[in-house]
Parts: C-alpha cells; structure tokens; sequence
C-alpha cells in the first residue's frame, strides 16, 4: 500500500502538471508573446517577441520567431518551454486587420518560403507583428513602407511606443 505521503505526493504532481497544460492550452494560435529580456552592453530592458502556434506545427515547436543575430537572425520555431516567462501581446488587435488562423498561416508560410533571404530585414518584433497582422516595418524603425494609408495612421502612434522598448532583440 502506498503511504499517505506518498498519494499526497502524487496529487500535487498530477495537480501541478494539470495546472501548466491548462496554462498552456489558454494560449490561442497566433498570439504573439514577448518576453522581457535584459541587454548586457548599456544595461536597457528591451523585449523579445514569437508567435505561438501551439501544435499546428508538429514536431517544429509551438512558436515562431525571428531569433538574435548572434543565432543567425533566422526564422525559425522554437519551445516556449525554452523562453521564460511570457506576456501575450496583441497590442494591434483594435487595427481590425485580418487575424484569422488561416490569414496568419499564410504569412507564416510565406516567411517559411523565404528562406534564405531576408523577406523583413528587421528583428523579432517585426517578424512576430507580421505574422499576426500582416504589418511589418521593412524599412526603418517606425516607419511603414507600403501600407494603405488608414493602416499606417493607427499603426505609427502605437507603433512608436514601442520602438522605445525595442532593441537588438537578441534571442
Ligand atoms: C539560417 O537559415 C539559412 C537558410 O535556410 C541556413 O542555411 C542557416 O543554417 C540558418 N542559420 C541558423 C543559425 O540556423
Ligand atoms: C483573411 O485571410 C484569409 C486567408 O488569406 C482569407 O481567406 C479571408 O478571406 C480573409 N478575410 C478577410 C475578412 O479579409
Ligand atoms: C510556399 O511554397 C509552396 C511550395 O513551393 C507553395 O506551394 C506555396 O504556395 C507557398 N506559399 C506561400 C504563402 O508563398
């Protein structure tokens, strides 16, 4: 017979691991998560941003992300279970952009396709904005190229905000 302690023992497991797959379960498909990360040079805070795609991907990851530099500035999936703790993020969703499973599918495909060349030379943040929103800042800093002009207004004032958190976005 197992002892009083060690069925006490056994709940708390099987109540913790429920407790982080629910946790993990909440998160819906394209949300995009940062995560605060510390810049070693001039001491800044500054975030890193991935998409969470949860198991739409098997045997990938369950997110996507354009990692640091210094890891070869790829887009690529990743764990979650690997980048600490997280916000969820979608600090566009009022823009009414097309956010649907199928729209950011798509994106994530097509940066997939890309390989190889930079189809948004900038960092994760752009990356992650992108996939959800089909947004990004190709060009410079907040700055949009290319975007209908009723997009852009909404988007330059919150994106800016922004910007002041974003750095080198190492992974
Ligand atoms: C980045 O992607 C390129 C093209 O697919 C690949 O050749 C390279 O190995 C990747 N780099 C890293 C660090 O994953
Ligand atoms: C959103 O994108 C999907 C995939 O491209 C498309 O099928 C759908 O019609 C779009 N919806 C709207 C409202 O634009
Ligand atoms: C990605 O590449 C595949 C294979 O070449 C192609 O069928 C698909 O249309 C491409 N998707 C996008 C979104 O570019």
């Amino acid at each position: 017979m197992p002892s009083m302690k060690t069925l006490l023992l056994f709940g708390l497991v099987v109540h913790v691991t429920i407790i982080i797959v629910n946790s993990k379960e909440e998160i819906p498909f394209g949300t995009i998560l940062s995560f605060n990360r510390k810049c070693i040079k001039n001491k800044a805070l500054y975030k890193h941003f991935a998409l969470y795609v949860g198991d739409e991907y098997p045997g990938q990851g369950d997110i996507i992300h354009r990692v640091g530099k210094d890891k070869g500035g790829n887009i690529t999936f990743g764990n979650l279970r690997d980048e600490g703790s997280y916000q969820p993020d979608n600090y566009l969703d009022d823009m009414d952009l097309n956010i649907t499973v199928a729209a950011i599918k798509q994106r994530i495909q097509k940066m997939l396709n890309a390989t190889g060349y930079n189809l948004i030379n900038n960092n994760c943040e752009h990356a992650a904005t992108y996939f959800r929103y089909g947004i990004s800042s190709s060009k410079q800093l907040g700055t949009l190229a290319a975007k209908p002009m009723s997009v852009i207004n909404g988007f330059r004032t919150k994106f800016k905000e922004r910007v002041k958190n974003e750095m080198l976005c190492a992974s």
